[in-house]
């Protein structure tokens, strides 16, 4: 049982997403450059409740070091110096919070506001990843907007843009059932683009002049190039989905000669996480269909290629409270 040192608290968790990142050290002990060289405990999408009064909380999974210029500039997303919770990047590695108790610095747990409860509050970690994608579109208000890609991440963006006022959400992805949960969650129109080139798929969105942004959340250059053919000249371009290792070739020219601005988005502050939660409790951030299953922590062997097949599942949970003999709340079933 880990105890809290000084400025730390411990939380016993009660759920913990799984996400693409804990996916791969699953399966191939390594994400891009990192790689597994010590055990580590998976898991940055965790909430709870503190252990020392009870009060439900939400994990911030970073802890970031406040002196490098990013953090001075008031971008601590990407801090240098990051530690981010079921990470190996660093030696040893940051252990992460699919556990029973977790232990980080006490200023890096968010109490919940008042009405949200523990398994709505447990997308707020990739939700935060999908606010902070849409801020760095700039102002959204009657925007059209294509999201490419509908895997949980990709989703949440649908969720955050209609939070943020976008008038219009097409959303593209060559599996049936994402489509499915992002018409759920508001989109507009949706594309499945199995088959299609980069030009088809541009053709089938951009209407007549092109939309207004796009955001990138399949992590494929042929979403990319989709992404950067279809915006309107002057247009922007979010890269938000991790390209494979190595160079990505990308229809470089159109940026060029359209005035494409492409940027870059990576996790999310502190702030944002606040404001999610908030946007969670008050309403105006709904997530309804990402969460597909909810399964306990004893059937995590099901859990993991459950939450990596597009088809079968949006975001998976772990019921970390779950799973004893008498326990039929969850049961594996979706929700
Ligand atoms: N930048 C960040 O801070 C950050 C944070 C978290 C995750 N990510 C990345 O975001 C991406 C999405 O995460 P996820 O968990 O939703 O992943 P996911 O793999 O569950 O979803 C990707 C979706 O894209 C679809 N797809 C594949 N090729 C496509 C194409 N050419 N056009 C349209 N759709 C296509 C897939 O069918 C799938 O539904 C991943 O690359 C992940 O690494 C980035
Ligand atoms: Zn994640
Ligand atoms: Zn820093």
């Amino acid at each position: 049982m880990p105890v809290a040192g000084p400025g730390e608290a411990a939380v016993q968790i009660r759920y913990g997403g799984i996400c693409g990142s804990d996916l791969h050290y699953w399966r191939h002990g390594r994400v891009g450059d990192f790689y597994l060289r010590e055990p580590l405990v998976l898991g940055h999408e965790v909430v709870g409740t503190r252990l020392d009064d009870g009060v439900p909380v939400a994990v911030y999974p970073a802890t970031v070091c406040g002196q490098c210029p990013s953090c001075r500039e008031g971008r601590a997303n990407l801090c240098a110096a990051v530690r981010y919770l079921g990470s190996a990047a660093l030696m040893p590695h940051v252990q992460g919070g699919l556990a029973d108790v977790l232990v980080v610095p006490a200023d890096q747990v968010v109490p919940l506001p008042a009405g949200l409860d523990l398994l709505t509050a447990a997308v707020a970690e990739p939700a935060s990843v999908a606010w902070h994608a849409v801020s760095r579109i700039g102002d959204v208000r009657g925007a059209a907007v294509l999201v490419a890609g509908a895997g949980p991440i990709g989703a949440l963006v649908v969720a955050a843009l209609r939070t943020a006022g976008a008038g219009y959400v097409v959303v593209t992805d060559m599996a049936s059932a994402p489509l499915e949960r992002a018409k759920a969650l508001g989109a507009d129109a949706v594309v499945d683009v199995a088959g299609m080139t980069p030009d088809d798929v541009a053709a089938a969105v951009r209407g007549e002049y092109g939309v207004d942004a796009a955001v990138e959340s399949s992590g494929t250059s042929a979403g990319l190039g989709a992404c950067v053919r279809a915006v309107r000249r002057g247009g922007r371009v979010v890269s938000l989905g991790l390209l494979p290792p190595g160079d990505s070739p990308f229809p470089g020219n159109l940026v060029v000669t359209r005035e494409i601005e492409l940027v870059g988005t990576f996790r999310f502050q502190q702030p944002q996480f606040r404001e999610v939660l908030d946007a969670l409790a008050d309403g105006s951030l709904q997530t309804g269909p990402v969460v597909s299953h909810v399964l306990a922590a004893t059937e995590v062997a099901e859990a993991f290629p459950l939450a990596g097949d597009p088809n079968l599942s949006g975001k998976v949970l772990l019921d970390l409270a779950a799973g004893g003999a008498a326990d039929g709340a969850t049961d594996g079933a979706a929700r």
